[in-house]
């Protein structure tokens, strides 16, 4: 048989079925068939996490044992507490990835023990940063899950701020064959267990072309007095042909939808402020200039800003949100199962000898 070839980086290549999430013709992003911005709209972060998870909209009843496994197994072992505490490690993503491949889990079953390693996120994204910054331990065993979170991250309570964080979450959870679920699913194809599955997405989000991306936007956005400056700036990143964090995407050229619905809940937030008025300067610019769009971490990170969260939590929100997508896909994957092995063009040399 002939080999395949195909374009870097697998650009515009399908290479297996989802029914999890998709893109449809006119831009919309989809989760098992419904509209994100509708989703968002009327159901909360454990409802759209469980329609992922399990593929259908959950009763009540269903949303309810659903959260409370994920409350159940929300804590952090004080041995684990104690690694941390070695540790002392302040980059946040490469606490999830070490914490989450050495917990001691106690789940058996696969479902169960994904739910336990989504349920733990949180407290891991709490715990390492403020072991890691000699600030005391926090939890809040009440309220919505991103009312939790809010609080992990921020240490205060604030209801209303923790529904824009749980809409950005809803926006961030899944989002079919990107990078990290790829990587997920190439690692579940070996029948890998689903620790070690996690962790190689968790690898894979945290670098800056993916969702280490959100990390680095305000290293040059605060910076700017004014839409001016922030023109200037982009101009001259483009002389120079370097990229801007925020921008471009893989699959969406014209508009990210996602990066569209967090502009507006942005808008209703800052109201039209000079931040406002930045960002929008620097989006049309590289619309004028590049045809490229701003992507979902470029609103993102300047609205978890506003929400006054510290950019060491940026990615590890990501990761906390799409850690329920790559649930959906590593049961999709061992469904119908065949292990993912491209093959390669070899360039190097032959027939060498000693
Ligand atoms: N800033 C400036 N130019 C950019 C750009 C950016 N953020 N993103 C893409 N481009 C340019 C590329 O330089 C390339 O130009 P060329 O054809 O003249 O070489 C062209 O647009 C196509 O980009 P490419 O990198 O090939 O697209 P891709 O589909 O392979 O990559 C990303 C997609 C997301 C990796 C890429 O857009 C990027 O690096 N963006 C910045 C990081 C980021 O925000 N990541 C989060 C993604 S949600």
């Amino acid at each position: 048989m002939s080999d395949i070839e195909v374009p870097k980086g697998l650009t515009n290549v399908i290479v297996d079925e989802t029914g999890i999430a998709t893109t449809d013709s006119t831009g919309n992003l989809l989760y098992r068939g419904y509209k994100v911005v509708d989703l968002v709209r009327k159901l909360g972060f454990e409802d759209v996490a469980y329609l992922i998870v399990y593929g259908k909209v959950p009763t009540e009843q269903e949303r309810n044992s659903f959260f409370a496994r994920i409350k159940e197994n929300s804590m952090i072992d004080g041995s684990v507490e104690d690694v941390m505490r070695i540790l002392k490690e302040k980059d946040v993503m490469r606490n999830i990835r070490s914490i989450v491949s050495l917990y001691p889990y106690t789940s058996e079953k696969s479902d169960d023990l994904l739910v336990e390693i989504a349920a733990k996120i949180p407290k891991i994204v709490s715990d390492s940063y403020r072991i890691a910054h000699n600030l005391p331990l926090v939890d809040d065993a009440d309220g919505s899950f991103a009312e939790r979170f809010y609080y992990l991250i921020t240490g205060n309570r604030d209801p209303e701020k923790s529904k824009y964080l749980e809409r950005l979450m809803i926006m961030y959870m899944e989002h079919e064959f990107n990078a990290s679920t790829f990587a997920l699913r190439v690692t579940a194809s070996t029948l890998a267990d689903p620790v070690a599955a996690v962790t190689s997405a968790l690898a894979t989000l945290k670098g800056p072309l993916h969702g280490g991306a959100s990390a680095e936007i305000l290293d040059f956005f605060l910076g700017f007095k004014s839409g001016e400056d922030a023109v200037k700036y982009i101009d001259d990143k483009i002389e120079k042909k370097e990229k801007i964090m925020g921008f471009g995407h893989r699959i969406y050229k014209d508009m990210d939808p996602r990066a569209q619905y967090i502009k507006e809940q942005l808008r209703q937030m800052a109201g039209d402020s000079s931040l406002f008025r930045i960002a929008v300067a620097i989006e049309e610019r590289m619309w004028e200039k590049k045809k490229i769009p701003a992507n979902l971490d470029f609103y993102a990170a300047i609205y978890m800003h506003l929400l006054g969260i510290d950019q060491d939590f940026y990615t590890p929100i990501f990761a906390a949100s799409r850690v329920f997508g790559w649930i959906a896909h590593y049961n999709e994957q061992l469904q119908n199962n065949k292990i993912i092995r491209p093959s390669s063009k070899y360039v190097g040399p032959t027939g060498l000898s000693l």
